[in-house]
């Protein structure tokens, strides 16, 4: 068994993103949420965004306080050009820059494709491919104001193709293709395009809708499922000056689980 997650604070000095501003699509829960609190306990300020203003709103003031530092909600639909837009001025309105990007809103469900509908397709591709390009384009601006820096929130079941993913191993797929196209392009502007692709964590909706209930980390070469903590501490690595000359990747944290494991 290998240890667990670590506490960034321990690793990383305290204060290393004070005066940075971060948005995060999908902030209000799991990956991106945890994402959010570890940066801002090291300083930074959060935006974050997703559907459902309510638990959004609930996990800004609960991270606002867990993590001794200011975190904004703002409802939007990544789907909608117009919600982006209107968060994105609202996130300036607020705080006046944004530093970090994380997109990170995501929609999946396991189904043969045979039997999805048109529209489940489209839907999940919109909420993860068409929502990374929209944020994106709409925050570019002030990301090459502030020479900031990008993370895009992807998976590893594309790497190998598994069943019943086809729809979000597509979209997915694209924002591997996104990270690396928008290193060459933005990175004269100062900007750095990195991905995170986090295997089975423990305790997220990803682990509850796509993985087996038999499933066993004995196969996943490091022998544990991994925590919220393990995907954070690599979120705080790359937006911090410790990855400076790192783009166009994407870190994969999963254990070494998709090397040895070829379905969920
Ligand atoms: C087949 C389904 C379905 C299912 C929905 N649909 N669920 N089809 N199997 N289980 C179809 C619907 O019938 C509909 O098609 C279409 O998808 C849109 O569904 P809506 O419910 O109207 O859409 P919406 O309210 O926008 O919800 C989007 C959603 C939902 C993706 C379907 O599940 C969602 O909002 N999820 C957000 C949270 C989430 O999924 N998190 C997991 C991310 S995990 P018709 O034809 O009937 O209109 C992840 C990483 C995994 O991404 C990493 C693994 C290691």
């Amino acid at each position: 068994m290998t240890s667990s997650a670590v506490d960034t604070q321990e690793i990383f000095k305290q204060g290393i993103f004070k005066g940075k501003i971060l948005l995060c699509s999908g902030g209000g829960t799991g990956i991106c949420r945890d994402m959010t609190e570890s940066i801002v306990r090291h300083g930074a300020k959060a935006v974050i965004v997703s559907r459902k203003i309510d638990k959004l709103q609930k996990a800004a003031e609960e991270m606002s306080k867990s993590a001794g530092g200011e975190v904004f909600a703002v409802q939007a639909d990544v789907r909608k050009p117009e919600d982006v837009e209107r968060a994105v001025a609202e996130a300036i309105k607020k705080f006046g820059r944004i530093d970090f990007l994380i997109n990170g809103a995501a929609g999946n469900f396991l189904a043969p494709f045979e039997k999805l509908s048109y529209n489940a397709i489209k839907t999940v591709i919109e909420i993860d491919l068409l929502g990374t390009i929209n944020l994106t384009k709409a925050v570019l601006p002030y990301l090459k104001a502030s020479k900031g820096s990008i993370i895009n929130v992807s998976m590893t079941l594309q790497y190998r193709g598994v069943p019943l993913q086809s729809h979000a191993g597509a979209a997915k797929a694209g924002i591997d293709a996104l990270t690396r196209h928008w290193a060459t392009e933005f990175g004269p502007s100062g900007i750095r395009v990195n991905g995170i692709a986090p295997g089975p964590i423990a305790a997220t909706e990803g682990m509850k809708r796509l993985l087996s209930k038999q499933a066993t980390p004995r196969t996943i070469p490091l022998q544990r499922f991994g925590e919220l903590g393990d995907v954070s501490q690599s979120g705080v690595f790359l937006f911090s000056e410790a990855a400076n000359y790192i783009t166009g990747l994407t870190v994969v944290v999963d254990g070494g689980h998709w090397l040895t494991t070829s379905s969920s």
